[in-house]
């Protein structure tokens, strides 16, 4: 058998349809409940893990600068992981590159984290299922679950049950019958947002309204998978925004408020709404930050996208279809 000791992926960022937001274990990333993604065919990460013996610390770098020490022990993290499964202990020099275009304020942590999961395994010569990759990936970042699956993925919660990490928490594909696209659009961010992991501690510890939202949610995620296999994209499209507005409000009644929604932000939702009034299939759905990510038909993204460029704030937007999972596209020894 050939061992390998420098192997390459290639993931890509997903959206969620309907949202993970909020953990009932921090340490091991188990989310409250399912959420359901689509994973874009746009801005991909690329990851390459070479094990280094001469190395006494692991190294990361993110397109090609060394990575503050946060990102990078959230690396080791994952790296740490692998070793114990195989029992070796060598260092890696972990390189990092991000196609996401500078000013975008998109996280990248989905598509990082699934790279470098299956990158590391690899290397260290981890033979990993889907599964297993999805959760190793989850450790990472709980959206990276996602990442590893190409098209429609469902994150399940897990059943929790015996073992802390609960090994029935990990994202699998969907049937979808719907032909869709997901315009990203890139607003102007005024002030400087929260981090994800912060806010959904604080919205589930002081939100009356995030119980009510954690209800709905596992209703949606039914709903959802449902109105994919049956092709229906306005099904979807509804579920999509009342499931992200949902999780927004709970933000906003933290106390604190969390507010990621910004001036731009509600000038592109309400360009969405007027979009629709105007007989057009148009659906939006935010995330962490104030940027605004538009379900449509893909037929017709390119002119709808011509239409959201218009808002005052937008500064980019992009057209991403549906995307592949995690793909491993080189290793040497
Ligand atoms: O995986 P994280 O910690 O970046 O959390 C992502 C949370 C949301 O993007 C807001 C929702 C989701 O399901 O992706």
């Amino acid at each position: 058998m050939c061992e390998f000791n420098s192997a390459t992926a290639v993931a890509y960022p997903n959206i969620a349809l309907i949202k993970y937001w909020g953990k009932r274990d921090e340490n091991y990333v188990l989310p409250t409940g399912d959420s359901l993604s689509m994973t874009l065919d746009v801005m991909p990460t690329t990851t390459t893990v070479r094990l280094s013996n001469p190395l006494e610390k692991d190294r990361f770098s993110l397109n090609g600068k060394v990575a503050d020490e946060k990102t990078a022990g959230r690396v080791r993290d994952i790296l740490d992981i692998v070793r114990a499964v195989v029992g070796r202990t060598e260092r890696a020099d972990v390189s990092s590159v991000n196609e996401v275009p500078t000013a975008a304020g998109l996280a990248s942590s989905a598509s990082g984290f699934a790279a470098l999961a299956s990158a590391s395994a690899e290397a260290y010569g981890l033979t990993l299922d889907g599964p297993w990759l999805s959760r190793l990936a989850r450790r990472g970042s709980g959206s990276a679950a996602r990442s590893t699956v190409g098209g429609f993925a469902r994150w399940a919660a897990g059943i929790g049950g015996g073992a802390a990490a609960d090994p029935t928490s990990y994202a699998y594909a969907v049937p979808a019958a719907v032909d869709a696209s997901i315009l990203v659009v890139i607003v102007d961010s005024g002030s400087k947002s929260i981090g994800s992991r912060e806010a959904m501690r604080h919205t589930a510890a002081t939100s009356p309204l995030y119980r009510a939202w954690v209800e709905a949610t596992a209703d949606d995620v039914e709903r959802m998978q449902t109105a994919l296999a049956e092709g229906d994209l306005i099904g979807v499209g509804e579920l999509t925004e009342a499931n992200a507005l949902g999780m927004h409000a709970t933000m906003l009644a933290a106390r604190p408020a969390v507010r990621y929604i910004s001036a731009a932000s509600l000038a592109v939702l309400d360009q969405v709404r007027e979009l629709r009034s105007r007989g057009h299939l148009a659906y939006a759905t935010m995330d962490a930050g104030p940027n605004v990510k538009v379900l449509c038909e893909r037929t017709a993204a390119v002119s709808l996208a011509d239409e959201l460029r218009i808002v005052p704030g937008v500064v980019k937007v992009i057209v991403a279809g549906s995307g592949p999972g995690v793909t491993l596209v080189g290793r040497s020894s």
